[in-house]
């Protein structure tokens, strides 16, 4: 498919900030839609459950920024930590010009540090943000006074629609770059078909960097997904806040409460909203009256840690070659470099 096609079937509007920024968002109807019908479907199984997608709002995403400065949340500064280490590293595998591309792009916080990274080799850095929030049209703002050898395109849509977006771009190399092991809200097999959708949207010579969190003492992860501030539990019950805003439901937020729990046995760390009383609660947009009894659960996001051994498996079935890994000093974290295996 061509781009232009792509910026018409996803019913794309560009915005042209100035000459190094512009940004593509997918039209207001189209995202709602998506939204009354995905969620009309997932609060309707047996299991009720809300993708993790729709945390970000403007709130949303403000929120997990919160998340990422609390002593508690070590995914961030260890993150940060191993991305400091790759100065000298990561330039080694790119010998000539490539573009960055970031799934999840946020606030683009730890993304500073790889453009710093790029800065010290190309004269111009070319960045495409892609994240589903708002928030990326703050971030590339202020990315762009600090940067003055920066040229952003921005694509506010889903991690798959961007993939889509930069696959049909150029030929220009690209390092995709996918950080806070945002992948482990995948489960095993959709991850697989993730990583196979990834795996196809990079030329040849592209690169792959991902950030992992890995399988770790079980006190270390509950106390991580439930700090003492209740930062994570605002962040978890304000998807139900965003759904009253966006799809005219009367959700009351102080009938339910965070609960995050680790899953030895698949591990995971799972979140749900758990019901304090029998409730109705209608979302008159999805049409929906949803009965929801005390105590039961919908499933909001599952944080999924990994061994090394599964790493490997997951890589080397979805037609990648691992380059490098890197670890911080406990390995609580690991970032991945890789090529397609071609
Ligand atoms: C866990 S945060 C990570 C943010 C940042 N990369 C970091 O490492 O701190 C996940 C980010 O991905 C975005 N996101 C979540 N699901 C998405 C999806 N399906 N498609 C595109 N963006 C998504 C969110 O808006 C959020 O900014």
């Amino acid at each position: 498919m061509s781009l232009k096609s792509i910026q018409k079937e996803r019913e794309y509007t560009k915005f042209v900030v100035d000459e190094r920024l512009c940004y593509y968002e997918s039209s207001k109807n189209k995202s709602e839609k998506t939204f009354v019908e995905e969620l009309s479907l997932s609060l309707n199984q047996k299991h009720k459950s809300i993708d993790p997608k729709f945390f970000y709002d403007k709130k949303g995403s403000k929120l997990f920024e919160d998340i990422c400065k609390l002593p508690e949340y070590y995914l961030t500064r260890t993150e940060i930590s191993i991305l400091t280490q790759l100065q000298d590293k990561l330039p080694t595998y790119m010998n000539e010009e490539f573009r960055l591309v970031e799934l999840g792009s946020g606030s683009s916080y730890k993304t500073r540090i790889l453009i710093s990274i790029l800065e010290n080799m190309h004269k111009q850095i070319e960045y495409f943000p892609i994240d589903i929030s708002k928030i990326l049209k703050e971030s590339a703002v202020t990315l762009l006074d600090n940067y003055e050898n920066l040229r952003m395109t921005g694509i506010i849509d889903t991690y798959e629609s961007g993939l889509d977006f930069v696959k049909n771009y150029d030929n220009k190399k690209n390092l995709i770059v996918f950080l806070g092991s945002s992948f482990g809200n995948f489960d095993y097999k959709p991850g697989l078909r993730f990583l196979d959708k990834i795996n196809s949207s990079m030329k040849d010579d592209d690169l792959f960097l991902i950030g992992l969190d890995l399988v770790k003492d079980k006190d270390v992860l509950e106390y991580a997904y439930n700090d003492s501030h209740g930062i994570t539990a605002q962040f978890n019950l304000n998807v139900l806040s965003r759904i009253n805003s966006e799809l005219d439901s009367n959700f009351n937020v102080d009938k339910f409460a965070h609960h995050a729990v680790y899953n030895e046995a698949e591990n995971r760390v799972e979140i749900y909203l758990r019901s304090l009383e029998n409730q109705t609660v209608n979302i008159t947009k999805a049409g929906i009256a949803l009965k929801i009894k005390q105590n039961e659960l919908i499933h909001t996001e599952n944080s999924y840690k990994y061994t090394i051994p599964k790493i490997k498996e997951m890589f080397s079935s979805t037609g990648f070659r691992i380059r490098d890994m890197w670890f911080d000093e406990k390995h609580y974290f690991c970032l991945i470099l890789l090529s397609k295996n071609s």
